[in-house]
Order: C-alpha cells, then sequence, then structure tokens
C-alpha cells in the first residue's frame, strides 16, 4: 500500500579522481579516429584514480560534505553500493565510517549487484526511513572502472563516487512507488573474483541493457506507473554517455513514440554532462547523472523524473522521482564544477603505468606514493591490511 510519507534524496553531493586522461591521448595511442570516442560513444575523457585513490577515499570525499552539512546524529545505517570491491568481507563503508568518523551506534553494510547495487540501497534505504523517519540513511555509491589495456572497454573506464542522504520531506528528490524490475541470467559483463578489470561482452552488453529498459518498463506499467510524456527527463545508467541514448531511443520506439532528436535530447542531454568527462563511475553513473540534471536544468520544481538503472548480469529497476521546490537552494553545483575541474591531465604513459599498478600479494610494507592532493588517501598496504589516512 502507498505510504503518504514523503521519501527521497535530502542531499547528494559527488567525488571523481585525482587525474583525467583525455580520449585523444588513448586515440593517439591506439590510432582509433576520434570520432569514435566523441561522437560514437559520446566520451571526451575519463578520471583515473591516483595510485593512493580507491573506491573508500572517493565514497569518504563523496560524503564528508553530506556530514559536514547535516551532522551524524539521524544516521544509524551506512549503504555502500560497489562493484570494484576491495575486500570479500570487509565492507568498504566501514573505513569511510572510520574516515568521517561517524558515531559507533551504526550498520554498516555493502551491497553488489554490478552497476545497480546503489539502487538497491536506495530502495532500502527509503525502506528504512518508511520504518524510522526520524532515521537517515548515507548511501555511498563508488566506483573504479577498469577495464583491460587495448580491450574496446579500455575508452568506457571511469571513477566516481555519489554519496546520496535519505531520508523524510527530503529536500531535493521524492520517490515515488511503485518500481518496475527486471532481472536475466546473462553473461554479459563480470569480474571473477581473482581479476581487477572486468570481463565484458560489449555487443551482447548492449543488448542486455536494451532488453532490460524493455522488461523494467512492462513491470512499471503493470504496476501503474507514469506516462512517458509526464517526465522532464530520463536518468539513465551510462556506460558511455551514448549508451543512455540507444536506451532512451529504443524506449520510445517500444512504445510508439517519436525519436527525432530534438525530443531525444531535450530529454537527456542535462542528464550527460558530468559522465562525459567522468566516464563509467558504475554504480554511481545514476546518481552522477541525476547530479548533472539538477546542477544544469532551469528549475524543475514539481517535475517528474525518471531513472533507469542497470546492472549486467543482470538486473534493472525503472522508477520516478518528483524534485522538490526549493531544491535548487541546496545543490553542490559549484563544488562538482570544481571537483572535475581540478583533475590533473594524465599522457598516455602515465596513465598506462597507473593502469598497471597493483600491490605485491606477500603482505608486506607497501607505502602508496603521495599523490592525490584529496583529504583521504590509502597511505600502504601492510601486513595485508590496507591502511587509510586523513589530511
Ligand atoms: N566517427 C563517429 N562514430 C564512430 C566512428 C567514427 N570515426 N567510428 C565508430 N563509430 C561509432 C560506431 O558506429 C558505434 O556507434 P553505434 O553503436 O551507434 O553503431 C560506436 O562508435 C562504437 O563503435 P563500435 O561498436 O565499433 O565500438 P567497439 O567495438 O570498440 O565497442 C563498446 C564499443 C562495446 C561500448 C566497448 O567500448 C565496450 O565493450 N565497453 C564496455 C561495455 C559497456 O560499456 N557496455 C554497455 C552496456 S553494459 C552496462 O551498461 C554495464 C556497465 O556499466 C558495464
Amino acid at each position: 500500500m502507498a505510504s503518504a510519507l514523503a521519501v527521497g534524496i535530502h542531499d547528494l553531493s559527488f567525488a571523481t579522481t585525482e587525474f583525467v586522461l583525455p580520449h585523444t591521448a588513448l586515440a593517439a595511442h591506439n590510432g582509433t579516429d576520434i570520432g569514435k570516442y566523441h561522437l560514437g560513444i559520446g566520451q571526451r575523457s575519463m578520471s583515473v584514480p591516483a595510485a593512493d585513490e580507491d573506491i573508500v577515499t572517493l565514497g569518504a570525499a563523496a560524503a564528508a560534505p553530506l556530514i559536514a552539512r547535516h551532522g551524524s546524529d539521524a544516521v544509524r545505517t551506512v549503504v555502500f553500493a560497489t562493484e570494484s570491491s576491495i575486500d570479500q568481507a570487509k565492507a568498504a563503508g566501514v573505513y569511510v565510517h572510520s574516515l568521517l568518523g561517524l558515531p559507533s551506534a551504526t550498520r554498516v553494510v555493502e551491497l553488489k549487484q554490478a552497476c545497480y547495487g546503489a539502487t538497491a540501497a536506495l530502495q532500502f534505504a527509503i525502506g528504512l526511513v518508511h520504518r524510522d523517519p526520524a532515521q537517515r540513511v548515507l548511501v555511498i555509491a563508488s566506483d573504479v572502472s577498469k577495464y583491460d589495456l587495448d580491450s574496446p572497454g579500455e575508452a568506457t573506464q571511469g571513477a566516481a563516487a555519489v554519496a546520496l542522504l535519505v531520508g523524510a520531506d527530503p529536500a531535493l528528490v521524492r520517490i515515488e512507488e511503485p518500481s518496475g524490475v527486471f532481472t536475466a541470467d546473462v553473461m554479459d559483463f563480470w569480474r571473477p573474483n581473482y581479476r581487477e578489470a572486468a570481463l565484458v561482452d560489449g555487443q551482447e552488453s548492449i543488448t542486455a541493457y536494451l532488453q532490460a529498459v524493455e522488461g523494467t518498463w512492462k513491470d512499471y506499467v503493470e504496476q501503474g506507473g507514469r506516462k512517458l510524456d509526464e517526465f522532464a527527463a530520463f536518468c539513465y545508467h551510462q556506460p558511455f554517455t551514448k549508451m543512455a541514448y540507444k536506451a532512451h531511443r529504443h524506449l520510445l520506439n517500444s512504445n510508439g513514440h517519436d525519436t527525432d532528436e530534438a525530443r531525444v535530447a531535450r530529454d537527456l542531454a542535462l542528464t550527460t554532462a558530468y559522465n562525459t568527462v567522468v566516464g563509467n563511475s558504475y554504480t554511481a553513473s545514476v546518481y552522477l547523472g541525476l547530479a548533472s540534471l539538477l546542477d544544469h536544468a532551469d528549475d524543475l520544481s514539481g517535475r517528474a523524473v525518471a531513472f533507469l538503472s542497470y546492472g549486467s548480469g543482470s538486473v534493472a529497476e525503472f522508477f520516478a522521482g518528483t524534485v522538490v521546490p526549493g531544491y535548487r537552494a541546496h545543490l553542490r553545483t559549484q563544488e562538482h564544477r570544481e571537483a572535475i575541474d581540478r583533475r590533473e591531465t594524465l599522457d598516455y604513459a602515465r596513465y598506462r603505468a597507473l593502469h598497471r599498478r597493483s600491490f605485491p600479494t606477500d603482505g608486506g610494507d607497501h607505502p602508496t606514493p603521495a599523490q592525490t592532493t584529496g583529504r583521504y588517501r590509502l597511505a600502504a598496504l601492510r601486513g595485508h591490511k590496507r591502511i587509510y589516512e586523513t589530511r
């Protein structure tokens, strides 16, 4: 039964890496026509983590501004969503909990289902808030997208974290019931425990994504969702920017709607500004799309926004949110712009060296070079333990 309590995203902040690789550098290295990257997949550059950055430092950097603004008193749960996990047992969110100095009276857990994990975290958080509306849940989506060097996936890497504070009477976006959900057992993208880089069947992954779009929409309609024309914008999972365009055209086509370019651009363009320069941020990607939309759109107060979250393997969800009047006073547009602009541009050789870097597995003391200028850094791997420090 639908509840009258409004629950949703009260605050949102994202962080990205110290470094950036322009696609021109990748194209010069592998002889690809730059048009394929700039137009074909819609990417200009991708974020690259420093040697002392990972999903924990990115997650902490994304979440710190939320705790600074709202305090931690109401936060009793931290859900950390990632598919580039750093430990098979310990939740990355426990390190973030420590770096942010959150109270011990907190539950912390990590969630995984490829790029869909953050949406599961958001929905679970909404359930917790319905159970106790005085509580807020900190959802952190943090990922480093890594494919093999010289593989087709290499151009679709990236890294970022988005932190969402979920609560009652939210200041940004009320998340609506119902959701359309979809699961299919496909091997389009996966990462066995012994691999750092993901494996992917590129064309199969695009087909699987499009099938999930149809599946979630069908279920969304059956659950009594909104009509397609009611949405002011559509935030898709963006493994590369053009995938959102493929997905949206597919959704419109399969519903007998016009797919003229002006309509598609109106529905999508403002959601892609960050992804185009950050690249694939896996679990964070849909919410990076939301940040881009809210930071760039004219007033969306009272308007409905659609979300399509896709995680390979595959699980997907289509749901809607309503933008809360007055939301613009709470945005972090300037900080988001700075997070992108502050990145140092790498040449291809430095990027390649960072990509190849991994810790020895001998249990010794392995300090990391001090590269990040961010507040949180991975200082070492010592006795198989990750050592973080705050500046
Ligand atoms: N000028 C303009 N466009 C050009 C061009 C040029 N000179 N050369 C090629 N293109 C276009 C192609 O026509 C193509 O466009 P369409 O798809 O619209 O036809 C586009 O550029 C890409 O070209 P290819 O398909 O030939 O590229 P590719 O074989 O190198 O693979 C890819 C592209 C499959 C996306 C690959 O980068 C990849 O495997 N990426 C990782 C997987 C991925 O991101 N999958 C997305 C769905 S899965 C998901 O969403 C979960 C997740 O996060 C991974």
